[in-house]
């Protein structure tokens, strides 16, 4: 069975900074791997995504390197607020980060976020890390100024059902939810200790119960938040929090399909078409995942990604890639993944 090039929108692929955790070809291995074709890099890199040069230079490197097309975000940052013009250049969207997570971003006052919200072109989505009351926050600012807002990994009842509640009124605002909050709990958290660790944290079977009630309607998107750490930083005494996942992603999704808890187009839409329409992304012809509905048991071993684990290790799924063409070209075959670094493009939008 094929499906179409899956998109990513959330990403983090560690340059510069963080190689060791991952870089632009492990990562995007990790992506074709994983039936992913695009991804968008997030900015909260070290430096951060927050000037022209740390953006120039990343953009740079995933030029070089990448295996499968990459976007990067920008990020903002209060001290860095007069480059959101030129960051908008070359960047696919803007991040906000309002609640505390990995890395230095964070934007925690109405100057810098009217600011964001006046200066970003328009054509250009703002997409933001909010938790719990955050998710308020940018749903104000979304009516405020009359322009789309996109939510990062949603997570729990009460910010899904805000986001039904602004959806219904007409506010041009979506949301992503990734698979780790859609087939894990707080409960598994226990389990899980370090690896179990991420922000958003695990929800509560409640939460869950929310995220999958909302599938069909509220959810527009499935994203990874791919958040790769090794397993000696997870196991360290100030663990960072953030778990891998675009090995894990498209397996889990077609497992919920055998169980019918979406449909096969369903899953297209949420990975494909409206991660696209969101962030106006470009179109790969000729590209394809071939998928098999099979049990498979899910193996840390043979992933790609430089961090190599999953809190997903040993889970029986019913569903593999077999195959992924891009671009006419196969990249990924039978676990091997094809495709040179630096064949991959770093895509980018006009200025409309
Ligand atoms: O768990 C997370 N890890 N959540 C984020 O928002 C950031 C990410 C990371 O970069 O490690
Ligand atoms: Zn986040
Ligand atoms: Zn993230």
């Amino acid at each position: 069975m094929n499906l179409p090039g899956l998109i990513d929108v959330h990403t983090h692929l560690r340059v510069p900074g963080g190689e060791h955790k991952e870089d632009f070809a492990t990562g995007t291995a990790a992506a074709l791997a994983g039936g992913i074709t695009m991804v968008l890099g997030m900015p909260n890199t070290s430096p951060p995504l927050s000037t022209p040069e740390a953006l120039e230079a990343a953009r740079a490197q995933a030029q070089a390197d990448a295996r499968c097309d990459v976007g990067l975000f920008a990020g903002a940052s209060p001290e860095q607020i007069a480059y959101l013009p030129e960051l908008a250049r070359h960047a696919i969207a803007l991040k906000i980060y309002l609640n505390d997570t990995f890395g230095p971003l964070r934007v925690e006052d109405v100057p810098t976020l009217r600011a964001c919200f006046q200066t970003w072109p328009r054509h250009k989505m703002i997409a933001m890390h909010a938790e719990k009351q955050s998710v308020a926050v940018g749903i104000g600012l979304a009516a405020a100024y009359d322009r789309p807002v996109h939510f990062c990994h949603i997570s729990r009842r009460e910010e899904i059902e805000l986001i039904a509640d602004a959806k219904m009124r007409g506010l041009p605002v979506t949301c992503e939810v990734t698979p780790h909050h859609l087939f894990l709990t707080e409960a598994d958290a226990v389990r899980l200790g370090p690896l179990g660790d991420m922000r958003p944290v695990l929800g509560t079977a409640d939460d869950v119960a929310a995220l999958w009630e909302r599938l069909n309607d509220t959810i527009d998107c499935i994203a990874t938040d791919h958040a790769p750490h090794t397993l000696a930083e997870k196991h360290s005494a100030n663990a960072p929090p953030g778990v891998p996942g675009l090995e894990t992603s498209l397996a889990l999704m077609l497992t919920a399909v055998t169980q019918n808890r979406l449909t096969l187009a369903r899953l297209i839409e949420l990975m494909h078409t409206n991660p696209r329409r969101i962030y106006n992304l470009p179109e790969q012809p000729d590209t394809q995942v071939e998928v098999e509905m099979m049990p498979t048991a899910i193996n840390q071993e043979i992933m790609h990604s430089k961090c190599g684990w999953t809190p997903f290790a040993g889970m029986t799924v019913n569903g593999r890639v077999r195959r992924v063409a891009l671009r006419g070209a196969v990249v990924y075959e039978d676990g091997e993944v094809l495709a040179a670094p630096g064949s991959g493009r770093v895509i980018s939008m006009s200025d409309e």
